[in-house]
């Protein structure tokens, strides 16, 4: 069940826009944060604050992919491979990232720390290669000794 907070935040969102559903966006990042993901009781709670159905909130939910529909690790590290990103080496270095979790890209690491997706563009393709950390953090011009840095601090985090 969403917090009071979480409940206020939604509030301070609806409020920022002439039609309630303009805040749905915001609220699904709200109820991620709260619940680490985006369970089935996550989705019910916001269709009737929002007063739309079951489906066409998760319909927007399943279509970004900043937002979980399945459970995920304590971290969440979106990989770029679109083209600018792939020119720059994302293909070789998300190899490198799936070795050193030892989890192919789609998967979370068996102690349960890091989700590791691939995705397309994060809009840092000036960047390039890029992966963004949490839904917060982009991580930008990646090298192999940078990625090798970040999966360190992850895991101690
Ligand atoms: Fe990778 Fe745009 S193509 S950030």
């Amino acid at each position: 069940m969403l917090s009071e907070r979480a409940h206020a935040e939604i509030q301070t969102a609806i409020a920022k826009y002439p039609d309630k559903r303009s805040a749905l966006m915001p609220a699904l990042y709200i109820a991620q944060r709260e619940y680490g993901w985006l369970p089935g009781e996550a989705i019910k709670e916001l269709a009737e604050i929002f007063c739309l159905s079951e489906t066409q909130v998760g319909s927007v939910a399943s279509f970004y992919t900043m937002y979980d529909l399945q459970s995920v690790g304590k971290h969440v590290v979106l990989f770029c491979t679109d083209l600018p990103c792939a020119l720059r080496g994302a293909e070789e270095m998300l190899e490198q990232i799936e070795h050193k979790l030892g989890c192919k890209a789609g998967a979370t690491t068996t102690d349960g720390k890091i989700t590791l997706r691939e995705a397309p563009c994060l809009g840092g393709c000036d960047h390039a290669p890029v992966m963004l950390i949490d839904n917060e953090e982009h991580a930008q011009d990646l090298t192999p000794e940078k990625i090798d840095e970040l999966i360190e601090r992850l895991r101690r985090a």
